[in-house]
């Protein structure tokens, strides 16, 4: 299934809702310490925090600034090569210089405690997750700070030997280097959307942390866990488009609410 947003990608975040009360922090807390098999899916909000911009939120989102078809498109990418590869080379500059937040940190301390219990799956490109210390995630959306080849290699191309390039190219055949992230149109990783589709459905809990929910196929995890049974919590400062998913909403941050409920 390709990546694609639900509606108008560029749509405006929905308005704030009050905070969440701690009876219900500690009710949710009690049912995630009780549960064999949890699943985390997060988004941006999740590195909000940490200094890491989201992009759909009003005026301080990548998508209020860029477009998403320019930016985050094969066909954008052959239009404007080295406009696209500096934009991203701006976002590994910006994740180089942040560390994971109190959020990330309290998940990965929970699964290196709980071991087996956690499944974590983003769509975050920013490694945040894997630098708190969380094993295995699945990120649905590929890893900003790694590269490929726009252009099926040749034998001639070796990653170990690039012509330097914005982007970097095949000294012998010109084939360009791009961004190892999913982009819209294209099929996320087969394995990793398996491996994300049966953690939600063997998940007793789902946490839908930071993501406005308006990208597919990874938005769909919360309603396949919901049809399987799971308890569908989302965790975001404002409303989302998964709020009607789910079994309960807790408004607030994912730095603030996640160490609540794992610490
Ligand atoms: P969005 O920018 O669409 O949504 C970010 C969500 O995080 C919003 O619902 C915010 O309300 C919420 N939020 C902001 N700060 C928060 C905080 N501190 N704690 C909790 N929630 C917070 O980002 P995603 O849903 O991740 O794909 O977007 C999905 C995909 O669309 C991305 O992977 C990206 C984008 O286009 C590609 O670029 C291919």
């Amino acid at each position: 299934m390709p990546l694609a947003p639900s509606s108008d990608p560029l749509s405006a975040s929905p308005p704030a809702r009050p905070v969440a009360a701690s009876g219900e922090v500690q009710a949710l807390r009690q049912r995630l310490a009780a549960a064999c098999q949890i699943a985390v899916l997060t988004g941006a909000g999740m590195s909000a925090e940490s200094g890491v911009p989201t992009f759909r939120d009003d005026s301080s989102g990548y998508w209020s600034q860029f477009n998403p078809q320019e930016m985050a498109s094969e066909a954008g990418f052959r239009a404007h090569p080295q406009r696209v590869w500096n934009w991203y080379a701006h976002r590994r500059a910006v994740i180089a210089r942040v560390e994971p937040n109190a959020g990330h940190l309290a998940l990965a301390r929970w699964s290196r405690t709980h071991e087996g219990r956690m499944s974590v799956i983003t769509q975050n490109v920013d490694g945040l997750h894997q630098r708190a210390g969380s094993a295995g995630v699945l990120a649905l959306h590929g890893e900003l700070m790694r590269n490929r080849w726009l252009d099926r290699p040749r034998s001639c191309c070796d990653l170990q030997r690039v012509a330097p390039g914005e982007p970097p190219s095949c000294p012998v055949c010109g084939n360009l280097l791009r961004p190892a992230v999913v982009w819209f149109g294209e099929a996320l990783p087969a394995s990793v959307w398996q491996a994300a589709e049966q953690a939600a459905q063997g998940a007793e809990v789902l946490l839908v942390v930071g993501t406005s929910g308006a990208v597919y196929p990874a938005a769909g995890l919360a309603q396949i866990a919901r049809r399987s049974g799971a308890h569908v919590v989302v965790i975001n400062t404002q409303a989302t488009e998964l709020d009607a998913v789910a079994s309960q909403c807790l408004t607030g941050s994912a730095a603030r609410l996640l160490p609540a409920l794992f610490d």
